[in-house]
């Protein structure tokens, strides 16, 4: 089933692109120099074939099907040496005759063809052989019966729209939809070539919306978002942080002790004056600053009884740790936190969202933190330790975020593989809306994001990775 519903025909093109740009600067930072270029590969590259067998496990992992999908055909395959080895995998999926819960590895494919299911991707493998540690950066899939995917570069998906293609009274309700857009949201382009680009943008991101919206299964409403004239390569590689999924960089922090009691059936710090107003990240990859700020914003609430705005330009700047705009990991930034001393307020060190030199002072530091904590993976023990000490840092595959609207978004698991966490965020909440589990998350896109600027996801089926990343600092 998972083979008709996936989203997005024909990312393939750009993701290599993005990627280079967004990714190459951050991960060939200390060991190789400037990433090197791309080399094609053969199917019997022995490196290729273990990036592919890890592939197909994360993939298996991040599905729902009942039989175990293994690449069936190499389309293309090249790698490129960043920090390690990049392999970017176009391949063929197919159904085995295995059924996932006996995890044999040596399944054959159906013999048959119409029970194949085949399915097209693109895998970015990112392999660090002397630390022994594979990372999936990015896995893109469709049907491979309705369209292969092109050949050909990212330039040519954003070849300016015909509008005579365009069905006349369709196109005149999208142009319509599109000038209410660029009206609600102050956009402007710099020449007709680009508007006619993010016109053809918008008009794809809709039909993405759609695609959400027709297989959400809580209560989400997607659509029309100040995200909708970006490709979601370009989304996420400003906003995004796919450095989060790299385990083996994480700091190994403490585990929490588990709450003293159960869980209440509901909890919301906001009601509770812990909980600071929504902030903006601005086109800046800071996502992490900012939940580590939330999380000390009340933990200081409890411990000290002012709820004081956090310094996030403070982590941009001066955490040595962390990548700045281009990603971070709270594990590193409550370290820095401690190693500077503290933090000081939004408004003695504001944000600007571009990393300048470090101008922190000891003498403005309003809170502090000794040490930090890693939470439990289960989702009932976060929520009963989020409602006995304050708002937890999380992080997520934000997959479903880009055109969410409103309401409680409940993606299909094949669309939101948890091992591909890019975004970090604060849970301050939970509960039941019309029967429908959520947690309530304090985003860092602006108050016109979403519901006020939170984002409402289905709780209880660890879904987008939501339970791998809790953490806290601890205030003695
Ligand atoms: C709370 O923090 C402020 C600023 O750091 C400090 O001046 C004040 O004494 C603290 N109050 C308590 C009760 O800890
Ligand atoms: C916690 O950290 C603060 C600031 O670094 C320090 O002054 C304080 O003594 C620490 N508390 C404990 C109990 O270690």
């Amino acid at each position: 089933m998972d083979a008709k519903y996936c989203l997005i025909p024909c990312l393939v093109l750009g993701v290599v692109a993005g990627l280079v740009q967004t990714l190459g600067e951050d991960l060939d930072r200390p060991l190789f120099g400037p990433p090197g270029s791309p080399v094609k590969l053969l199917d019997s590259d022995p490196g290729l074939k273990k990036a592919v067998l890890f592939a197909e496990e994360r993939y298996n992992l991040g599905t729902n099907a009942m039989h175990l999908r293994r690449v069936s055909r190499i389309i293309s395959a090249s790698k490129q040496l960043v920090k390690g080895i990049r392999y970017t995998i176009t391949a063929e999926l197919s159904n085995t005759q295995c059924k996932k819960s006996s995890m044999l590895r040596t399944c054959d494919f159906y013999p048959e063809s119409h029970k194949l299911k085949t399915e097209v991707c693109l895998f970015e493998v990112w392999d660090i052989p002397w630390q022994g540690s594979s990372t999936l950066l990015r896995q893109k899939c469709h049907p491979a019966a309705e369209s292969s995917p092109k050949e050909t570069n990212s330039v040519d998906e954003l070849v300016p729209p015909t509008s005579q293609a365009l069905q006349e009274q369709e196109s005149v309700k999208l142009l319509g939809m599109f000038k209410e857009f660029m009206v609600k949201y102050n956009k402007g382009y710099r020449t007709q070539e680009e508007a006619d680009q993010r016109l053809q943008i918008f008009h794809q991101n809709l039909k993405t919306a759609e695609k959400l919206q027709s297989l959400d299964q809580g209560s989400a409403e997607y659509g029309v978002t100040k995200f909708s004239d970006l490709t979601e390569e370009e989304f996420s590689s400003i906003y995004l942080n796919p450095l989060l999924s790299q385990r083996n960089l994480h700091r190994p922090m403490k585990p929490a002790a588990p709450a003293r009691g159960p869980a209440p059936d509901s909890w919301d710090w906001r009601d509770h004056g812990a909980v600071t107003s929504v902030k903006n990240q601005g086109m800046c990859g800071s996502c992490w600053a900012f939940s580590v700020t939330g999380n000390i914003e009340g933990q200081w609430f409890l411990k000290n009884g002012t709820l004081v705005s956090l310094s996030e330009q403070e982590l941009v700047d001066c955490d040595k740790l962390d990548n700045a705009c281009r990603g971070g990991l709270p594990s590193n930034a409550y370290a820095s936190i401690e190693t500077l001393g503290g933090l000081e307020t939004e408004a003695d060190y504001s944000y600007t969202g571009h990393k300048a030199s470090c101008d922190f002072t000891s003498k403005k530091v309003v809170a502090y933190i000794n040490s930090s904590l890693e939470l439990s993976k289960d989702e009932k023990e976060i929520a009963a330790w989020l409602a006995e000490n304050g708002p937890v840092s999380v992080a997520l595959n934000a997959f479903a975020m880009q055109f969410y609207k409103k309401g409680v978004s409940h993606p299909l698991r094949i669309f939101c593989n948890p091992w591909m966490i890019d975004h970090a965020v604060l849970l301050v909440g939970y509960g039941e809306r019309k029967g429908i589990p959520f947690w309530a998350i304090k985003n860092s896109w602006g108050e016109d994001y979403g519901e006020q600027g939170y984002y409402n996801l289905y709780r209880g089926s660890k879904l987008c990775g939501i339970n791998q990343m809790g953490s806290s600092a601890v205030v003695n």
